[in-house]
């Protein structure tokens, strides 16, 4: 595991580091997003699709009511859930919610893992946001050790994996 925490202040900012996360996801990567409402959880998504290269990462949108979208078209498909409407894990199993979060030919992308404790268990990618006021935030993120090459690479204006 390594770890980064970094701040961005603005929304742009959140999506190009979800854009660096979303360049080193590997097939079967599950990634956990943590943090309250409107924390930025799927602004960093849409980064992540734009670094798979979906070709249309404004798609992207909250699946609060669907609970679970995919993406297609990049380089790999997207699973996208937003678990905050689960009340528990039961429910999830038997919505079928949990099915397509497994796949292995796929990336899943997690908002309020929190609602069902046991898809904690095989994360690859754990990212919680906090609030810092503002347009202000604090990504905390742990990534598998193969993602730490290049982690730090950045244009200038990018802000700095610690
Ligand atoms: N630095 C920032 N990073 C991300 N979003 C920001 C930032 N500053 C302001 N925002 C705003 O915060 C909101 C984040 O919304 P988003 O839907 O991504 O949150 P979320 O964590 O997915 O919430 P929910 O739990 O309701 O799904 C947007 O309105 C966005 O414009
Ligand atoms: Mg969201």
């Amino acid at each position: 595991m390594n770890e980064w925490e970094l701040r961005t202040d603005s929304v742009e900012a959140t999506e190009r580091v979800g854009e660096r996360i979303g360049a080193r996801l590997e097939a079967g990567d599950r990634v956990l997003l943590r943090g309250e409402l409107g924390a930025g959880k799927t602004a960093l998504v849409r980064g992540i699709a734009r670094g798979l290269h979906l070709s249309d990462p404004r798609e992207v949108a909250s699946p609060t009511f669907a609970l679970v979208h995919v993406y297609e078209g990049g380089r790999l498909p997207i699973v996208h859930a937003d678990l905050y409407r689960i009340e528990d894990e039961a429910s999830a199993t038997r919505q079928g919610v949990l099915d397509g979060l497994s796949d292995p030919r796929a990336v899943s992308l997690i908002e309020w893992p929190e609602r069902c404790p046991s898809i904690a268990s095989d994360q690859t990618w754990e990212v919680r946001i906090d609030h810092g006021g503002e347009d202000v935030r604090r990504l905390h993120i742990r990534g598998p050790a193969r993602a730490a090459s290049g982690f730090s690479d950045r244009p200038r204006d990018e802000p700095e994996f610690a």
